[in-house]
């Protein structure tokens, strides 16, 4: 009971976090391209503002409620005297998803840190590199949460 709570927890935490880069990526982006650079990209640092605290949590949630899953596998394991051998694809899911965890860092703490500065100082040039630079990362680790998923669902298992 307790390991699905987590698991539930876990995959609605991916699901903001892996939807939301989809969102921006395929929908958000190509909406506001048009627009004036002043008025996209103090647009975008504000829904990219909001969105970074919505990843911020769920990436808190997915590294708890998958850390405490292995936790109970493990124990679960050790309680029943058989060796422990923890499947590869969690192992894949772990590393790649530290990895996604550290570009996260990344984008929030340089990147996005770059941009806010350029839109507070007015320079647009700057704001829109900065911005540029933000959405490159954020392509790259859409296309690692996408293999991270395939890998979590069986493939790897
Ligand atoms: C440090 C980070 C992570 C850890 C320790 C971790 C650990 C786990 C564990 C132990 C499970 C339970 C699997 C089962 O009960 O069969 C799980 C499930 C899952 N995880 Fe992760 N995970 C991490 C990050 C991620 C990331 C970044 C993604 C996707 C981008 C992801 C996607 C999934 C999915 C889709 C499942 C459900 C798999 C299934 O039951 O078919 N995880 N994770």
């Amino acid at each position: 009971m307790f390991y699905a709570t987590l698991k539930a927890l876990h995959l609605l935490s991916i699901i903001f976090w892996v939807g939301g880069m989809a969102f921006a990526h395929f929908c958000l982006r190509p909406a506001v391209v048009s627009l004036e650079p002043p008025v996209r990209l103090g647009l975008m640092h504000e829904i990219l503002r909001r969105f970074f605290a919505v990843v911020a949590a769920s990436i808190a949630i997915t590294l708890i409620s998958g850390l405490g899953m292995m936790a109970i596998f493990s124990s679960s394991a050790a309680q029943s005297g058989v060796t422990l051998k923890m499947p590869i694809g969690w192992m894949v899911m772990a590393t790649l998803g530290i990895l996604m965890m550290a570009l996260f860092g990344h984008i929030r703490f340089v990147l996005f840190k770059r941009l806010r500065l350029a839109v507070r100082e007015n320079k647009w040039t700057a704001a829109a590199a900065a911005l540029a630079s933000i959405r490159t990362w954020v392509r790259a680790n859409l296309a690692i949460g996408i293999v991270v998923v395939i890998v979590a669902a069986g493939a790897g298992y």
